[in-house]
């Protein structure tokens, strides 16, 4: 069922205060598959996208990967991962009619498409579309037994969830091309190095320290990220001139904004800000 393969957890931003505001935990919940992507967990996140925008509480969304469970008698544990591609299962037997329609709409997209801030929690496997996953968020946080690859060239293939552009705009294009041309796996040192991942910290403290992060994020005004993200993301379509026009028609507009005048304010009179979100 769809509903299992996404795990939603809400925890509060500031849990001390009268502040109502979520951090959402969405877990792909494969771990068995190592949390492929087949089409219901694709269908899950594209509903979960559309949902979230509707729900004002939240604030930042994680999205992580379950952990594998203790293995059966005799045989050998399931390693960690993120997410280790799209589900090739799926892939035997089709051809582009097939195949052109489910990327056309994907989940990747729906990722991207979110307008509040969001992160991936990375432990362990991140490969093809589990790396593309990672990349659609918008920070990334990895344990330092975490490899990330986009392996696709290994099936023929290439990477088909946003990787050709969204990776190479991330860490160039001859880095990403290295990665797709040779398919090989890179730990989390070198993922942090080229710019692939914010951090890399031990793997008992990456929820510690992923929702730090995200609590920081959440604290703010939301109505001010929105819009912060949302004009930084404009400099990946634009020229830097279009880009700059950009900027100044959403920071003055920011002027007209409940929290911009509040956050000003409590600057001012050495206090701290009360947002309205709105
Ligand atoms: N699609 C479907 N199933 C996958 C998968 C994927 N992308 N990645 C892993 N799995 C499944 C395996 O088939 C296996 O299932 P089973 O136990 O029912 O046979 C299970 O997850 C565990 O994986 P396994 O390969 O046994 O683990 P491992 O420790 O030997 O190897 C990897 C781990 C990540 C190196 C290996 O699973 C792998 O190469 N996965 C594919 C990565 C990839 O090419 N991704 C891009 C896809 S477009």
């Amino acid at each position: 069922m769809a509903e299992d393969v996404l795990l939603v957890e809400h925890l509060p931003v500031a849990p001390e205060s009268g502040d109502d505001g979520v951090i959402a935990l969405v877990t792909i919940n494969r771990p068995d598959k190592l949390n492929a992507l087949n089409q219901d967990v694709m269908s899950a996140i594209k509903a979960y996208a559309k949902n979230v925008e509707t729900q004002d509480e939240v604030r930042c969304v994680v999205f992580t990967g379950a952990t594998p469970g203790p293995a059966p008698e005799g045989r050998r544990p399931k390693p960690n991962a993120f997410v280790a591609g799209a589900d090739i299962a799926e892939f035997a037997g089709q051809g582009s009619k097939e195949i052109y329609p489910i990327f056309a709409d994907n989940g990747w997209e729906a990722i991207w498409g979110i307008s509040k801030p969001t992160i991936a929690m990375i432990d362990g496997f991140a490969l093809g579309g589990g790396c593309e996953v990672a990349v659609a968020c918008d920070l990334r946080v990895a344990s330092d037994r975490s490899n990330f690859g986009t392996p696709e060239i290994n099936l023929g293939l290439m990477p088909g969830g946003g990787g050709t552009q969204r990776l190479a705009r991330l860490v160039g294009l001859g880095r990403a091309m290295e990665l797709v041309f040779t398919g090989e796996m890179i730990d989390a040192t070198e993922a942090h190095r080229i710019g692939l991942v914010n951090h890399v910290v031990p793997a008992g403290d990456l929820m510690e320290r992923t929702l730090a992060l995200a609590r920081t994020i959440g604290s703010k005004s939301a109505a001010t990220m929105k819009v912060a993200k949302a004009t930084m993301r404009a400099s990946m379509e634009t020229s830097l001139s279009d880009g700059l026009i950009v900027e100044l028609d959403a920071f003055s507009a920011l002027f007209d904004s409940a929290d911009t005048a509040i956050g000003v304010d409590a600057f001012l009179s050495r206090q701290a800000p009360e947002w309205t979100h709105k």
